[in-house]
């Protein structure tokens, strides 16, 4: 019954030639919720998509479609009407497919959402005028059409009519349940468009699954003929893993702790490796202890606590945090994920390197740019390439370059000076790359070992500079925090400081979501913007 269902993914994944943003669309995020014994929960999570919702997949199918039917060109400029989440996406995909982008919303839009849009490159316009419904999605409608009388050179996707919208869902999302979870007896799904909720309903009944399908529609909604009111809830979404490269060592830390009898975790952080054991430890059933300094952004101390973490905030630095908690956790008995002592986090973040290699067909890239601030990241991406030559499925090493911000540049300085650590001045850490902040980077053997065993360099990039990267990141559809735009940065320092060959190719590791940071991408789009 499922054959018709289970036709190659891969090839039911394809849309037009949107591949760069598609393939960070991950196909199979599943995660079992306990109701209890007598009821099998299991969550489908979309909310770590880029853009932080299903959203990308249906940008990515609205601009194929139009592109496919001729009325989408080079340079061509986008309308549609979103209440957020489409928004976000389709400014994404715009900026990465150098369309201009603009997006209809009413005053009931989150404001994050319209920065976000901005920060992307779109253009709002705010309808404030009630419908017949005493909504406004009718004014965003009529606005769209009168726009489209004028000038006809726009292209409305038009999320709620165009049949890419639910088809994309049947292909992918629809899919990707039935190949996991063949016997699922009910299928709940959030409505808006109801192109999640259609496309399901579709691919179930095509290929004659009987599981019940469930629509959730939120009170106000006038989809299923209730009554028109206030409607509090925009959009339905999670986000899970936590948006950041640290979830892939923390997956381990957590299953390593419950393989051997702890209850507790804890961790010192910046930040991320927080937010990433508090949302795996929730998931895992273990209680998260998390240290963080004074500086963590309000953005990841709420999902920190959302998660339902202990949160240690220490005033101080990073560095004092990170004493407190290895204090804690000999005192307490408790399993430490900590950075550099626990040596499987070297383990996990060494998966990123076998992706990167896998993506390019089984060869290293020439160059990698990441952020360092604990060395942590580096020195697991340097482990995974190493075990990828020793087994012959890579043929060479690729150089690899550690972007440091001028206020926290420990391992800049001593790859420069050449000089042992503890020669090395120690300086107190400040930048707006919260998560490069380390006096003394507890990773520091590796991280050096990383760039000079791989003829890379250490490169030190400003604030501004950070800034500008994510700037750019952005302009191409990619919402990077400052740690992941410090890489961007230094790539671009490195060409600059002439230590490239003038085609190289470079990979840039993308550490960390931009919605973790929300006063960064504030400063963004405060500063002035000329496009080079
Ligand atoms: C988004 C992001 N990028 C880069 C880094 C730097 O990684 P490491 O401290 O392992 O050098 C971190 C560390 O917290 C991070 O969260």
């Amino acid at each position: 019954m499922l054959a018709a269902a289970t036709r190659s993914l891969s090839q039911d994944r394809q849309i037009g030639d949107t591949g760069f943003l598609w393939n960070l669309i991950s196909p199979t995020q599943f995660a079992e919720i306990d109701f209890g014994p007598d009821l099998n929960v299991v969550v489908k999570f979309e909310g770590s998509n880029p853009g932080g919702s299903i959203k990308l997949k249906t940008a990515l199918a609205l601009v194929a479609n139009c592109e496919a039917a001729g009325r989408l060109r080079p340079g061509g400029h986008v309308i549609e009407s979103s209440s957020g989440n489409l928004g976000i996406a389709l400014a994404m995909v715009c900026a990465n497919r150098g369309y201009k982008f603009t997006c209809v919303v009413d005053p009931n839009a989150a404001k994050d959402s319209l920065e976000l849009i901005r920060a992307l490159g779109g253009n709002l316009v705010v309808v404030s005028e009630r419908d017949a419904n005493g909504g406004y999605l009718g004014s965003r409608i009529a606005y769209i059409e009168t726009a489209l009388a004028r000038d006809p050179a726009l292209v409305w996707t038009n999320q709620y009519a165009n049949p890419a919208n639910p088809e994309i869902h049947a292909r992918t999302t629809a899919n990707e349940i039935l190949m996991t979870y063949p016997e699922v007896d009910y299928l709940v799904v959030g409505a808006g468009t109801t192109g999640t909720l259609m496309g399901c309903l579709s691919r179930f009944h095509e290929v004659g699954h009987p599981a019940k399908i469930i629509a959730v529609d939120v009170q106000g909604s006038v989809t299923f003929g209730g009554p028109s009111g206030t409607r509090r809830i925009s959009g339905l979404g999670t986000s899970q893993p936590s948006g950041s490269l640290k979830d892939r060592a923390s997956a381990i830390a957590v299953t390593h702790a419950r393989e051997a009898g702890y209850r507790t975790i804890a961790t010192a952080s910046t930040g991320n490796a927080a937010a990433a054991l508090a949302c795996l430890a929730a998931n895992a059933g273990l209680h998260a202890v998390v240290y963080v300094p004074e500086t963590t952004p309000a953005e990841k101390l709420l999902s920190i606590r959302a998660y339902g973490a202990e949160v240690v905030t220490v005033a101080g630095s990073y560095d004092m945090a990170f004493a407190a908690c290895l204090h804690a956790a000999q005192e307490r008995g408790w399993y430490l994920r900590s950075t550099a002592i626990n040596p499987l986090m070297t383990e996990g973040k060494k998966t990123a390197a076998y992706e990167i290699c896998e993506q390019l067909a089984w060869r290293a890239p020439e160059t990698v740019f990441v952020g360092v601030g604990d060395g942590s990241i580096i020195g697991g991406l340097h482990k995974g390439f190493s075990d990828l030559l020793a087994l012959g499925w890579i043929g060479s090493m690729p150089r690899i370059f550690g972007v440091q911000v001028a206020g926290s540049n420990f391992l800049y300085r001593a790859w420069g000076q050449k000089i042992p650590f503890d020669q090395v001045e120690r300086r107190s850490a400040s930048s707006i790359a919260d998560s490069l902040q380390a006096e003394l980077p507890q990773d520091r053997f590796k991280a050096l070992d990383a760039v000079t065993r791989t003829a890379g360099a250490y490169v030190e990039v400003s604030d501004d500079q950070v800034l500008d990267a994510m700037r750019l990141m952005a302009r191409c559809g990619y919402l990077v925090e400052p740690a992941a735009a410090a890489a961007c940065a230094g790539a671009i320092r490195a060409r600059e400081q002439d230590l490239l060959g003038p085609r190289s190719e470079a990979v840039i590791v993308s550490t960390g979501n931009g919605l973790k940071d929300i006063s960064s991408l504030r400063r963004m789009i405060a500063m002035p913007y000329a496009p080079k």
